[in-house]
């Protein structure tokens, strides 16, 4: 028997009326999805409100990665609910025990955190720490980067998105290329173990934008918004090198990347990375708001008290959610299955793209996997009308996807952990078709 189930295609009659009713009351102001209006979810399988069930690649985007409404963590959040909705700045028992068990699953270096609620939040305040440490102002971000949607946040993004028609950027930004492989016109990708063509651009381009007030570097592991687009091996090594030699803090943005994502709890631990400061959200809370920012006690202590608060960070709910999440990852194996779950499906991925005119590449590890499409593959012309018509096809069959991309042309695989192989293969039948029968 199939796990998906879709009854003709979307919207069904009740999503249709909500979706109408939605726009009627709430601005329609978010990014393009499968028409659908979700009911319930458990594990990898969301049903709707007119009885479709779906096979999820899209974890929300990228948070429940223990799988959706995992009893555990609804247990706790209910427990919590019931004893402690909210308190500020004070401690409680979530909130401590919360801190204790993230600061012992991190890397042995990082021996603080503090809570806050979204991921925003956390780059936003990884950015004031990095300027209060060094008592400087600049940062150096990348083209590409997504880092949230407050002011800091959006300016040390390189997506013109978040930015465009808002005027001037909060100043101070620096923004330097990413390495892109699949795109590499400066040949910045396999220039050997010390990219030296890459860190001398960098440097030219730091030294014509700088006035001399360096404070730090941020960069996610890889870039999630831009399109799932993995830097190559060495090349964060050597840039948190060359953060360091030159006296700046290296954050990484890991609200995205962390929690087994990659196949490691951490993506940091890929390359051996040592980040003077972490961002962590999304999958921290598994659709619980919770974030936090880890950092040694060291850049931690040039905040004086009272500098950085947040109304529901250390939420007790919020807090709750935090241990359980680590010991339903400990006790499932997440992270490994994350590993084995990407193996399983890659090879099934490639080959699609070996049939398809379209599916130019696939790339990733773990369970976060891009697909990019374009017009051809000789020219590799990004084809972003492509991507409508996949994630409608997509979900007209059972399965939901998102997109995502510099170009808006690549299309998300990031499952809850918890993916069997048998939502794996039926999910990768439905992927198939719909990409095999693209006009071709
Ligand atoms: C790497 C990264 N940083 C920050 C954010 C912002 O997180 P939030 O939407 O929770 O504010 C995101 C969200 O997608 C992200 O992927």
């Amino acid at each position: 028997m199939s796990i998906t189930h879709v009854n003709g295609p979307l919207p069904g009659p009740n999503s249709k009326r909500l979706l109408e009713e939605w726009h009627q009351y709430e601005a329609d102001v978010t990014g393009f999805q499968a028409p659908t209006v979700w009911d319930s979810a458990k594990g990898c399988v969301v049903t709707d409100v007119d009885g479709n069930r779906f096979i999820d690649w899209t974890s929300g985007v990228l948070v429940t990665n223990v799988g959706h409404c995992h009893p555990d963590l609804v247990a706790a959040a209910q427990e919590a609910t019931g004893k402690l909705l909210n308190n500020y700045e004070c401690p409680n028992t979530y909130r401590v025990e919360a801190a204790k068990r993230l600061v012992n699953a991190l890397p042995d270096h990082l021996d603080k955190c503090f809570f806050l609620s979204t991921g925003s939040e956390a780059t936003e305040g990884a950015s004031r720490l990095m300027k209060r440490r060094t008592g400087n102002y600049e940062i150096i971000s990348f083209v590409g980067a997504f880092h949230g949607r407050t002011a800091t946040a959006a300016a040390m993004g390189g997506l013109g998105g978040p930015k465009k028609n808002y005027g001037p950027a909060v100043p101070g930004v620096i923004r330097a290329p990413f390495p892109y492989p699949y795109r590499d016109p400066c040949g910045w990708c396999d220039d050997g173990p010390d990219f030296k063509r890459y860190f001398d651009f960098l440097e030219m381009t730091v030294s014509a934008n700088s006035s001399g007030s360096l404070a730090g570097v941020i960069v996610e592991p890889y870039q999630g918004a831009a399109g799932f687009i993995f830097p190559p091996r060495g090349w964060l090594k050597r840039l948190e090198e060359w953060t360091h030699a030159n006296g700046l803090l290296f954050t990484l943005d890991e609200v995205q990347s962390s929690y087994g994502r990659t196949g490691r709890m951490w993506a940091l631990e890929h390359e051996d990375l040592k980040p003077d400061i972490l961002t962590i959200g999304k999958a921290i809370g598994c659709g619980v708001p919770v974030s936090a920012i880890a950092a040694t006690s060291d850049v931690f202590s040039c905040l004086a008290k009272g500098e950085m608060s947040s109304t529901l960070g250390g939420n007790p709910v919020a807090s709750a959610a935090v241990p359980v999440i680590l010991d339903i990852f400990e006790r499932e194996g997440l992270v490994q299955r994350s590993a084995e779950m990407g193996a399983y499906m890659m090879p099934r991925l490639l080959g699609i793209a070996e049939r398809s005119a379209h599916l130019g590449e696939v790339r990733g590890t773990g369970l976060v996997m891009g697909l990019e499409f374009v017009k051809d593959k000789d020219s590799r012309t990004p084809a972003p009308e492509l991507i409508k018509p996949i994630i409608t096809e997509c979900a007209n069959h059972g399965l939901l996807v998102g997109s995502v991309g510099i170009h808006s042309n690549v299309i998300r695989v990031a499952p809850p952990l918890v993916l069997t192989r048998e939502e794996a293969d039926e999910s990768l039948d439905i992927m198939e078709n719909v990409v095999l029968g693209l006009g071709e």
